[in-house]
């Protein structure tokens, strides 16, 4: 059963808005792909780290994706594996935030993820990107380098502020530079279903975009607590709402995007 496909996908977790549970949304996932035995890496292309500090991995010591897409180290020299077997992290540190301004006079300088991510293509079935709260360079680096892009989106006032912005961003940059870039959907963050409010926003993304994703992530104590003890959702409270909804996700993920697992995942 040959269920590897040549090349992984790339899926960019992106959203100019911050705290919009981008980060959380790139760990869960990636944890739960990686449990359903879909090898994973997931690129920490945020130089506040969070998705490294919150997979427990310090990353003062390492190389990290600063030194990917500045000196060219090789993608496959910084990897380092996770709490989760079959996830593998690409580590961020605060030195990336000097590549947004190193790489302006930089040739193919919105090329560079995408070039540092081929060499390793064939060793994952998805490789997720955890963009930083900006559509600066770092974040035109992912969207080159992606086939997917999911939009986390918080369910609070002024949800939709900012997304006219991030889809005329993505449609520029699909008919520019990256024709195969599709947005994957939405996916509706910190939901409590007890306010009208977040009941009133969910449904108003919904009536704008179409492809908003079915599962909601519910809002949890746990997942935020999960980061500060190094561990995805899965690994620190797996029975929880949280973590079912995020399997939930990961199940329309693969069936959206990697519709050939899918297809063997669905046979009896
Ligand atoms: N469903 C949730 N329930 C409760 N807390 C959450 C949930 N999702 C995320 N959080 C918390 O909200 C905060 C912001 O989430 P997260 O870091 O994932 O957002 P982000 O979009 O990556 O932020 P940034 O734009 O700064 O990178 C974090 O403290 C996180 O633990
Ligand atoms: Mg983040």
């Amino acid at each position: 059963m040959i269920l590897r496909q040549a090349q992984g996908i790339v899926i960019a977790i992106a959203n100019q808005k911050g705290g919009v549970g981008k980060t959380t949304t790139a760990i869960s996932l990636g944890a739960e792909l990686a449990a359903r035995g879909v090898g994973t890496l997931l690129v920490d292309l945020d130089p506040q780290a969070n998705a490294t500090a919150g997979l427990g991995v310090a990353s003062r010591d390492l190389a990290t994706v600063y030194d990917v897409l500045i000196d060219e180290l090789p993608m496959a020299e910084i990897i380092v594996p996770t709490p989760q077997a079959g996830l593998d992290l690409a580590p961020s540190a605060a030195d990336l935030a000097g590549a947004e301004v190193e790489l302006v006079p930089a040739m193919a300088r919105e090329q560079r993820l995408k070039r540092a991510l081929e060499p390793i293509a064939g060793r994952y079935e998805v490789m997720i990107i955890d963009c930083p709260p900006s559509l600066g360079l770092l974040t035109l680096n992912a969207l080159m380098a992606a086939e997917e892009v999911i939009v986390p989106v918080q369910c609070e006032y002024l949800a939709l502020e900012g997304l006219g912005q991030l889809t005329r961003t993505l449609e520029a940059a699909r008919r520019n530079l990256n024709p195969r870039l599709h947005l994957a959907g939405l996916l509706l963050t910190m939901y409590d279903g007890r306010t009208n409010l977040c009941q009133q926003v969910a449904a108003e993304v919904r009536r704008h975009f179409a492809n908003t994703f079915a599962t909601v992530i519910p809002r949890s104590v746990r997942l935020s607590e999960a980061p500060s003890h190094g561990l995805p959702i899965c690994l620190y409270a797996a029975s929880s709402l949280a973590a079912r909804a995020y399997a939930a996700f990961a199940a329309e993920v693969v069936d959206a995007c990697l519709p050939q697992r899918a297809r063997v995942e669905a046979q009896p």
